[in-house]
């Protein structure tokens, strides 16, 4: 079984872009690919193409809609691991791959990065690839999803605890874990109406083009993420953590990132006693976060959010309580 599991960005989207570091962690929820041979007579079942050889695939657990991008994501992942043959000898009459998920799609919460990682972990056989290898396969297989994954999202899918990325493209970022004095955080989702490509490229043309707007946010919103690489390593950054994400989150706005209900959702939890707030990932909708000083107020602001929000929405609130190393799902 392979396991891939979702992120929070915190700080640095858009700007890891062009290299500025990113600060973010891998949640609890996660994707879990299982291989498996397939059964006898088991139809419909495509192929997927190993070496010169062709091996039928069944794919089982995912929505008809993402059927296609998965087998190409599979053979991806086969010809960028370069899988021989042989190495899937126990499947030859055929594969089966059983996908199980609780990471939200299209949300900002990493799923597509999850995926890869997942099927990367169950598909390279164990002890061949390392953490870079793995990381490398997962992202090469993002570009899918993704276009030019910077590596944060697989990175931190990896990952365990609260980690600095620093990107350096061509190769994939530099990870470094990050030892955090405490604070607590509650993180949600609402509806995407963009994604990731399509908003990646709309501040790529502002960048391109030099909009002076543009250039300034950016570096902004990188210089925030160098801000609240250092503050959090303090014994009490939460006040600090949540005014940063205010400042980043005009700017995300700026930037057209930003929606009415995320907008909404950050200011529910600004009520609730948060300290502050913002849209993490791509944004257009997606995941949103706010900090609070400890896990006792994150969750009381987690009843006063849920009581506010969408029905829909109630089943992706979490709690997280941060400190030191360890990252805690508390709710
Ligand atoms: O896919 P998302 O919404 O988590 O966004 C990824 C973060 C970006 O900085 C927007 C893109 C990237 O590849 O770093």
């Amino acid at each position: 079984m392979g396991i891939g599991r979702g992120k929070l960005l915190l700080f640095g989207e858009h700007a890891a872009v062009y290299g500025h570091p990113a600060l973010g962690l891998a949640t609890a929820d996660h994707t879990r690919v299982t291989a498996s041979a397939v059964e006898p007579e088991s139809s419909p079942m495509g192929v997927v193409r190993v070496g010169n050889t062709k091996l039928p695939l069944i794919i089982r657990g995912v929505e008809d809609a993402y059927i296609n991008v998965l087998y190409t994501a599979v053979e991806r992942t086969i010809e960028t691991a370069r899988i021989s043959f042989r190495e899937l000898e126990a499947f030859s009459a055929g594969l089966q791959l059983t996908i199980e998920s609780t990471i939200p799609t299209a949300s900002g919460f990493g799923s597509s990065a999850a995926l890869c990682v997942a099927l990367a972990r169950e598909l390279v056989a164990s002890g061949r690839s390392g953490f870079t290898e793995t990381w490398q396969i997962a992202n090469e297989v993002e570009r899918i999803f993704h276009g030019t994954p910077s590596g944060i999202d697989t990175g931190l899918s990896l990952s365990n605890g609260l980690q600095a990325l620093y990107p350096g493209p061509p190769a994939l970022p530099t990870r470094q874990p990050v030892s955090s004095g405490s604070f607590a955080l509650v993180y949600g989702g609402v509806p995407r109406v963009g994604d990731t490509r399509s908003l990646v490229a709309h501040v790529r043309q502002g960048m391109e083009a030099s909009r002076s707007e543009t250039v300034a946010a950016v570096d902004a919103l990188g210089a925030i993420a160098r801000t609240a690489l250092s503050v959090c390593v303090t014994d009490a950054p939460a006040a600090q953590l949540g005014s940063l994400c205010s400042e980043a989150q005009a700017h995300l706005r700026s930037l057209a990132l930003s929606t009415d209900e995320l907008e909404q959702r950050i200011e529910t939890a600004r009520r609730s006693g948060a300290l502050g707030g913002k849209l993490s990932g791509a944004g257009g909708g997606g995941a949103w976060f706010a900090v609070y000083e400890t896990p006792e107020a994150a969750r009381e602001g987690f009843l006063h959010v849920r009581r506010e929000i969408p029905a829909s929405e109630r089943s992706l609130l979490r709690v997280l309580a941060v400190s030191g190393s360890d990252v805690r799902t508390i709710e």
